[in-house]
């Protein structure tokens, strides 16, 4: 399959949101807030009080127009500016296991390093929901840094980290 990245548009968001439903369905509410602060202009959003960046991109399959992936970048004030964080990654389910992850999550750390950041971060978790994507950090060298104990999930909360 041969995908193209495109911005995180307007008229693109409501696909864009339907794959965060299948993927992230218990965080719907909160990523529709966040995408739609990130297309708009206005830095007033009480959002931007605590980050500093917010941008999101599609990974789109180039014969079918159709949105087969998310990733994104975000950095929080408490976050050194040295440092991006990957947003709310995925992969349509009908279209996993051929490749895409691997290269959207390429794509993203090669953003990065164009726009030399020196440290590429994500969280992630221990719920099984994630445990091919765990496979997959290990083996771009995407390193876990810190552990933290979700009382709410149960889970792990795993942070990685990427020298760049
Ligand atoms: C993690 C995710 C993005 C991977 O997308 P994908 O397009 O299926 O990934 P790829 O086909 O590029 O495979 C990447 C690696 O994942 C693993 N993998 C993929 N499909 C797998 C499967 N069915 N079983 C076991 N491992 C698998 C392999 O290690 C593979 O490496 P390889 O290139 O050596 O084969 C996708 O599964 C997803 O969206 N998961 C739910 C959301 C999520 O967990 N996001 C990350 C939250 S932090």
């Amino acid at each position: 399959m041969n995908i193209r990245f495109e911005p995180l548009s307007k008229e693109r968001l409501s696909e864009a949101l339907a794959l965060i439903e299948v993927t992230f369905p218990e965080y719907l509410q909160h990523i529709t807030e966040v995408y739609k602060v990130s297309l708009e202009n206005d830095k007033t959003s009480k959002y931007w009080n605590s980050r500093r960046i917010l941008e999101y991109w599609m990974a789109i399959d180039s014969s079918s127009n159709k949105v087969v992936a998310l990733t994104g970048f975000y950095q929080l004030t408490e976050h050194l500016i040295n440092e991006i964080w990957l947003g709310w990654y995925c992969v349509d389910p009908s279209a996993r296991s051929k490749g895409i992850g691997r290269q959207t999550l390429q794509w993203t750390v090669d953003q990065a390093r164009k726009k030399r950041y020196e440290f590429f971060r994500l969280w992630t978790t221990t719920d099984p929901a994630e445990a091919i994507a765990q496979k997959l950090y290990d083996s771009v060298g995407l390193d876990v840094y810190k552990k933290k104990f979700n009382e709410k999930s149960g889970d792990m909360i795993l942070y990685r980290e990427l020298k760049l």
